[in-house]
């Protein structure tokens, strides 16, 4: 008789789920934090608390979490350092009727950080200023259309690609309608396939003096290919365009500075956000002189983008990612993880590796395109039920850095791996699979 699989008590946390249910549309705000992207059932839906990299659920139990928030959290939850400087601007008041040093003092440590940053204008959320640095670019342009590639966030003027014959199928999950988006915006937004400067080219040729801004991310797992990002600049030039580069989910744990700081190739405007704040809300925009300084005659402007907690916590976090040299730590710890995911692929027989660099990388399985949804799932499930949040894609925090993480994660990694190696070999991914399969994740086009 074989004894059965041990599964975490939820309880609380679908009780809550069937409250939400009933009162917030999809149950969370963020479409990757909804539990149907997890293993229900087994992964966590409603946190209590965390500290470092372990998120407690609300019903007690601890789990090693690598997602990192979905990607703000860099130095770890609850960080010492940050929350102080955040409490203490909190006691001198938040916000207030003038501005205050800080937003200065935050400007000048973004443009000395960042090679292409002359000026800085800051939002809050990460769609929100590239809808700002596609306004600007617009602006200074005095032209309409935005070639894209990549995810920029919910707003019109991005969900406007799938208006049309072309389609961001490539770029988001598929069968997303852009219900609500304004059919006039038809043909105002087109997606091009990242790596493929002819397309690019054919594009900005089609369209001659109508492009505005090439808004892309420079890279997410793996770097750009050899010249890409240059072929890229250059295009931009002969044609007028703004090159925008959206580090919102890739800025701060591969370079200080950017991928512009790893490649030398250097846009007029680069996107931060998440991570710049370790988990409190802030976003900036930073770019040429001669593209930033045009923004003071455009209307660009939002109560809470001066608000000082974000700014506090930008500071804080910049100067602790500095402190510490975070490209090296998360490149060392990359090393240490990769070595890790590759010991229990060997240990196990099954076909998995951690690609991209190290700082950043994702687990991959190398399985018939027929069986990835349900791998995909088993790993969810399976690392859920050894208290590890953990999937293909994830974000490093500073608290990975922690031998006895790292150890309980390899030990749900090595059993997560064996149940998949032992489906796949008998041909049963159905019967090891005890939830519903989690929903398709962004196709990211930039791996
Ligand atoms: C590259 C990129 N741009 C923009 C966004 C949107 O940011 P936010 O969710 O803060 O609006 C994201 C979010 O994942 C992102 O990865």
């Amino acid at each position: 008789m074989t004894t059965p699989k041990r599964r975490l008590d939820l309880t609380r946390s679908l009780e809550i789920l069937e409250r939400a249910k009933k009162l917030i549309p999809g149950t969370t705000q963020l479409i990757s934090r909804r539990p149907t992207r997890a293993a229900l059932g087994f992964s966590p839906i409603y946190a209590q608390s965390a500290r470092g990299c372990r998120i407690t659920d609300v019903d007690g139990n601890e789990f090693i979490d690598w997602f990192s928030a979905v990607g703000p959290i860099i130095l770890g939850y609850a960080h010492p350092v940050v929350d102080a400087a955040v409490k203490a601007q909190i006691d001198r008041g938040s916000i207030y009727s003038i501005v205050h040093e800080s937003s200065v003092e935050l400007a000048e440590l973004l443009v000395r950080l960042v090679p292409s940053a002359e000026m800085v204008r800051y939002a809050k959320g990460g769609g929100e200023a590239c809808t700002m640095a596609v306004r600007i670019a617009r602006g200074v342009t005095g032209r309409d259309k935005v070639l894209l590639s990549g995810y920029h966030g919910w707003h019109d003027w991005y969900l406007a690609a799938n208006l049309g014959a072309e389609r961001l199928a490539d770029h988001l999950f598929n069968g997303i309608d852009p219900i609500g988006v304004p059919k006039g915006l038809e043909g105002t937004a087109l997606p091009f396939e990242y790596g493929d400067l002819n397309r690019l080219e054919d594009l900005l040729r089609a369209h001659d003096g109508e492009v505005a801004a090439i808004i892309m991310e420079p890279m997410r797992t793996e770097l750009p290919p050899e010249g890409y990002l240059q072929g890229v600049r250059d295009l931009a030039d002969r044609y007028g365009v703004v090159l925008i580069f959206d580090e919102v989910s890739c800025g701060w744990r591969i370079a200080l500075g950017g991928v512009q700081e790893v490649t030398g190739v250097t846009p007029d405007l680069t996107v931060f956000a998440k991570a710049m704040s370790n988990g409190y809300p802030m976003a900036a925009v930073v770019g040429r002189r001669s593209v930033m300084q045009p923004v003071e005659r455009m209307f660009i402007s939002s109560a809470y983008w001066d608000d000082n907690v974000g700014i506090a916590a930008s500071l804080a976090t910049i100067g602790e990612l500095e402190r510490i040299d975070a490209p090296a730590l998360f490149e060392r710890l990359g090393a240490a993880f990769r070595a890790r995911i590759d010991a229990a692929a060997a240990a196990t027989g099954c076909p998995v590796r951690c690609i991209g660099v190290a700082a950043h990388p994702r687990i991959q399985f190398d399985v018939p395109a027929e069986h990835s949804a349900k791998v995909a799932t088993l790993f969810v499930q399976e690392n859920a039920r050894h208290g590890v949040i953990l999937a293909g894609g994830f974000f490093f925090n500073a608290a990975h850095d922690d031998a006895d993480a790292l150890d309980r994660t390899e030990g749900a990694v090595r059993a997560s791996f064996s149940v998949i190696a032992d489906g796949l070999q008998r041909d049963c991914l159905d019967d090891l699979i005890e939830c519903e399969l989690v929903e398709e994740s962004f196709r990211r086009l930039v791996r």
